[in-house]
């Protein structure tokens, strides 16, 4: 079926389906490589990110959410690298929110910029954010970090929440020798924030891989660690995911404790989302390397129909999920270059 949008595109009309049923509505959108930061787990100090005029411009990158907004696209979070150094955010935020299917724009930061930025990002309307602390102790958060301090992510995070960027949900990565000592005191922290705080197992990319696997923490693991300094956690939402997290709470505590875990238990099954990286790729699943390239057409002169003629076909050929379980890791992107 071909139907005129209000923008006077035609395009075939329908949802994004994979072969197995799922309905891909939810595009994370890296705008930067680059970062502020160095995580140990992530990147290494001295990396090089790629030029410029590899990215996507603004208009290039809009041609492309119009695309995905004509397949029924409705849910974007931007991601980086770090996506707070990209120039002219809010102008993208205000532009993602005008195009006419837009449900909900989120934005995932490890929020050193934040205290500056809340204000202008929610006025151009970004939602809510989901912010990376991996320790509240200033030294291990910096060794970790390698450049960071936990102030500035605090008061970015008390910045979204005082405009209204709520509920704040705090991301931890967990790392052997780094931060499993501290998961409890960032637990503790939801008995006085209406926070969802997050714990995560590390995923292997590419030249980090070693690293990465050598010093995972699992999600049971991180239960006991907290069970055993906190008392027992009450299992939230009947068990069933929210989002990708399995949620508890503290008993008498204000805010909720979240667990990720994509390689003790994945959760490919209700995978709703694909990816575009900062350089113009559609990648379609975070640990596959399979990617659909868009920058080619976009520089060739493809509309928005073309664009989403291409998504929807390699859309179909989203994998099932990934393969960590069998040894098959993704090779051609570190995190930083997908936008997680
Ligand atoms: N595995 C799991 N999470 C990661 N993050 C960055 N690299 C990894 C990884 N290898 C986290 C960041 C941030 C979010 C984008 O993902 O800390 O919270
Ligand atoms: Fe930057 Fe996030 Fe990677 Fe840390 S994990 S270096 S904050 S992109």
């Amino acid at each position: 079926m071909t139907t005129i949008t209000r923008a006077g595109e035609s395009v075939m009309t329908g949802r994004a389906l994979d072969a197995f049923g799922r309905h891909i509505h939810y595009l994370r959108v890296s705008l930067t490589d680059k970062c502020n930061l160095r995580c140990v787990y992530c990147m290494p100090e001295q990396m090089v990110f790629r030029p410029s005029e590899e990215l996507l411009t603004d208009d290039e990158l809009l041609l492309v959410l119009r695309a995905a907004n004509l397949l029924g696209f409705d849910k974007y979070r931007l991601t980086g690298g770090e996506p707070t150094v990209r120039p002219n955010l809010a102008g993208i935020v205000a532009r993602i929110a005008a195009l006419p299917g837009t449900r909900e724009i989120a934005m995932t930061t490890n929020g050193i910029r934040l205290a500056q930025l809340a204000g202008p990002l929610k006025e151009a309307g970004l939602r809510r954010v989901n912010v990376s602390l991996d320790s509240l102790d200033e030294a291990k958060f910096h060794r970790m970090t390698r450049w960071g301090h936990v102030r500035d992510v605090l008061a970015g995070i008390e910045a979204a929440e005082a405009v209204g960027m709520t509920p704040v949900k705090i991301n931890c990565v967990v790392i052997r020798g780094f931060n499993e000592d501290d998961i409890v005191s960032l637990a503790r922290l939801t008995y006085e924030r209406d926070w969802q705080v997050r714990f995560l197992e590390v995923m292997p990319f590419a030249d980090v891989a070693e690293f990465q696997q050598a010093n995972i923490v699992t999600t049971r693991e991180m239960i006991e660690r907290i069970e055993a300094g906190l008392g027992a956690l009450v299992e939230l939402n009947d068990g069933k995911l929210d989002g990708e997290a399995k949620i508890y709470r503290l008993p008498g505590a204000r805010g909720e404790i979240g667990f990720i875990s994509p390689v003790s238990a994945p959760f490919c099954a209700s995978c709703n989302r694909v990816r575009l990286t900062a350089d113009g790729t559609l990648r379609l699943c975070l640990l596959k390397d399979g990617e659909l390239d868009l920058k080619t057409p976009v520089r060739r002169g493809a509309s928005a129909d073309d664009l989403a003629d291409l998504m929807r076909q390699a859309i179909w050929h989203k994998p099932w999920g990934h393969d960590l379980a069998h040894g098959v890791i993704p090779l051609n992107r570190i995190m930083s270059e997908i936008g997680g």
